[in-house]
């Protein structure tokens, strides 16, 4: 009978609640526990659920690029250390941020081969095909270099970088690239370019002693400037992509961190790298990829029927200028945050000097692959693509020796051979 009621109890509950004395009916207290303790159960799931998502999230960077926690011990230490050890007297000891990006790899294996330490610094995020920067990675450990797996965000092992190795300087190439990825995917922008940006510089600024730094900015930011060839002096105030805008933000924020805290810092204009190991959503890359799977080509045309055309930069002559930038980089004045006297503030525009229609591009291209693209002339699309690009590299010409050697044939040539050879059954299988 005491079963039953206990189970029936809403039937004791009157129609009109108002008249009900809760505290005298036993049952009533018993309804009330129960409550209670599915209120209890509700709210301890709703608890757990929120500290396991902020304990999920709070490890990782801001924007989310990140993974969780994946560096210290003994052994990693070790292999930190090894890795930015100097072969040969005297030497740089480098951190190469974007290490398992494009240039990052071709610039590490190089301050490698010469005897430099070099220290890898990549968060392996999925912009584009992971598996490259992976292959990249496996080409970089036999040369040596060993690939730190992080963020530029992660101030923590930014400290303990530090901590563990000496750096002469830093070689920041580690960035969200593209330019029409901004229309998909904008906070990546910031969070890498500028909060992470700052992030690298705030850690730098505060060691003793600080580093010289030397930092990839783009020739995007020249936006629409029309006066050609881009000269250093030219204005740099007229973005055209949040990319750009990024990069020309940069600049001003780099300006401030050697202003304020005597950094030696170095900014690179880099003008349409390209090469083997190269950047798959790059036009040659993809183009190359399209022609052999017989799929059409876009051929952007400008609004006056112009042709595009870029300033296409063999990655050998990029790599070139990134260690004459660091050789001549001199000493930062400032120590633990302190500023001990001015320091020297550049940029640099590394460029072809050449400037190749985009279509002359593909007729070089179908001539290596002896494939005939299957073109597509379309208008420009407002994406934030400009219509041209052409370096003035008179300055780095002059203060760091860079001459460009390799013309867009030869280069490409090369880039071909490692594509097919990369992506074997690329040519019989199309693609
Ligand atoms: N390739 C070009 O034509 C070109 C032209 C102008 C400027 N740049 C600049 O040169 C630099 C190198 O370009 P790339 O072509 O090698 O690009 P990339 O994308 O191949 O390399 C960048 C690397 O940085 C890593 N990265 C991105 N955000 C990071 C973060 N928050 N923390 C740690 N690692 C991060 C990526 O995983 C990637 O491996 C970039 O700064 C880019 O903006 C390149």
């Amino acid at each position: 009978m005491l079963q039953l009621k206990a189970v029936s109890h809403i039937d004791d509950i009157p129609s009109t609640p108002g008249k009900f004395k809760l505290e005298k009916s036993p049952y009533v207290n018993r309804l009330r526990f129960h409550y209670f303790q599915s209120r209890l159960a509700i709210w301890s799931s709703f608890l757990i659920a929120f500290f396991l998502f902020f304990f999920f999230f709070s490890s990782r960077p801001f924007f989310g690029s990140g993974s969780l926690k994946q560096w210290g011990g003994p052994d990693w230490e070790r292999r930190v250390s090894k890795s930015a050890r100097l072969h040969s007297e005297p030497g740089l000891i480098v951190l190469v941020t974007g290490a398992a990006g494009f240039v990052g790899t071709h610039v590490s294996v190089a301050l490698k081969r010469r005897g430099d330490g070099v220290l890898g610094l990549d968060n392996f995020n999925h912009y584009y095909d992971p598996q490259l920067k992976r292959a990249r990675q496996k080409l970089l450990e036999k040369a040596g270099v060993f690939v730190v797996e992080g963020d530029i965000n992660d101030s923590a092992l930014l400290r303990k970088l530090f901590d563990v190795v000496p750096f002469t300087h830093v070689m920041h190439l580690a960035a969200q690239a593209g330019v029409r990825y901004a229309m998909k995917n904008s906070s990546s922008y910031v969070n890498s370019n500028i909060a992470g940006f700052v992030n690298l510089l705030e850690v730098c600024k505060s060691t003793d002693p600080q580093p010289a730094f030397v930092w990839a900015s783009s020739s995007s930011v020249y936006g629409l400037n029309s006066k050609v060839p881009f000269s250093e002096k030219d204005r740099t105030d007229q973005p055209a992509s949040l990319y750009a805008a990024t990069k020309k933000a940069g600049e001003e924020i780099a300006h401030t961190y050697n202003h304020i805290y005597g950094l030696s810092i170095t900014g690179l204009r880099f003008f349409t790298v390209y090469g083997p190991w190269g950047r798959p959503d790059m036009a040659y890359f993809f183009f190359t990829k399209d022609i052999l799977k017989g799929k059409p080509i876009p051929i952007f045309e400008a609004s006056d029927h112009g042709s595009v055309a870029r300033d296409f930069t063999y990655i050998d002559d990029i790599v070139k200028g990134c260690l004459a930038a660091l050789d001549t980089a001199k000493k930062s004045t400032g120590s633990g945050g302190k500023k001990k006297g001015p320091a020297q503030f550049r940029i640099f525009n590394l460029g072809n000097t050449s400037p190749v229609p985009v279509a002359e591009l593909v007729s070089i291209l179908e001539k290596l692959l002896k494939v005939k693209a299957k073109r597509k002339v379309l208008p420009m699309p407002r994406n934030g693509d400009v219509k041209f690009t052409h370096a003035n590299i008179s300055l780095a010409h002059k203060e760091l020796g860079y001459r460009p050697t390799t013309d867009l044939e030869t280069g490409l040539r090369k880039f071909v051979r490692w594509y097919l050879n990369f992506y074997p059954g690329s040519k019989k299988s199309g693609g």
